[in-house]
């Protein structure tokens, strides 16, 4: 299965992904975590994207690009995938679509989760994410058992740097600007399926489930 994750900042993409991706057993391509783990590891490509995630800007097309088209020739993506965070421009969205031509493989479907504007900076300035195994979580809505540990493997939780409420207000601005194109492009390629996020993680989960079908 070939899946798009739309949406904007903080209306649970990675949260719904890694259910996603447990349930029907395809790779989580997340270009913001392809970013995070380069800062971290203090790659030529961590320190060029650093400086565009800490203001909540876009990393240029052509260097996303890039990494997508080499992600998605590896092995692991033969049998589909999960994309979380990109496409975020309409060039992004042609430069993919050229991609899947050439592999023979069309998207099934773009999920678009759709939540409010005023919950979405409470949503990503109360995220807290584990440092060893990446689980996510929120200080009031999906609180770790642990307290500031996470409540899977212990590890310590921490909070990104960009979730700050005036970077989260930016990153949102530029969503609206550059991404919500997105809904259109794929709406016309009749992939899109529109899901109500403001509602329990579970919830929101069991109507992407429904909303894939048992066709695909
Ligand atoms: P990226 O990492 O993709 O961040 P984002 O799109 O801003 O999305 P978030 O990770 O903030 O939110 P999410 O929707 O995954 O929410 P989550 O599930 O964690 O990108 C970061 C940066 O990298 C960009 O700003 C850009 O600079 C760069 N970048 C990445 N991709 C790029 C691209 N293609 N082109 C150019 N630049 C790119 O949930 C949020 C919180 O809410 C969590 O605490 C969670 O526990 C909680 N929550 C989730 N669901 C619910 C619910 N239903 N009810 C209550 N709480 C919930
Ligand atoms: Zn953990």
């Amino acid at each position: 299965m070939r899946l798009i994750l739309l949406g904007p900042p903080g209306a649970g993409k990675g949260t719904q992904a890694a259910a996603i991706v447990e349930k029907y057993n395809i790779p989580h391509i997340s270009t913001g975590d392809i970013f995070r783990y380069n800062i971290k590891q203090g790659t030529e490509l961590g320190k060029k994207a650093k400086g565009y995630m800490d203001q909540g800007l876009l990393v240029p097309d052509e260097v996303v690009v890039e990494i997508v088209e080499d992600r998605l020739k590896q092995e692991d993506c033969t049998g589909g995938f999960l994309l979380d965070g990109f496409p975020r421009t309409v060039v992004q969205a042609e430069a993919l679509d050229k991609v899947l031509a050439n592999m023979d493989g069309a998207l099934d479907r773009v999920i678009n989760i759709e939540v409010d504007k005023g919950i979405l900076v409470e949503r990503a300035v109360g995220r807290r994410i584990c440092r060893e195994c990446g689980a996510t979580f929120h200080v009031k809505y999906n609180p770790s058992t642990k307290g500031e540990n996470c409540d899977q493997c212990g590890g310590n939780l921490y909070q990104r740097d960009d979730d700050n409420e005036e970077t989260v207000t930016k990153r949102i601005e530029v969503y609206l600007k550059e991404t919500t194109p997105l809904i259109e492009y794929y709406s016309k390629q009749d992939k899109l399926v529109t899901i109500d996020g403001d509602r329990r993680i579970n919830e929101v989960f069991e109507d992407i489930v429904t909303s894939l079908g048992s066709e695909l």
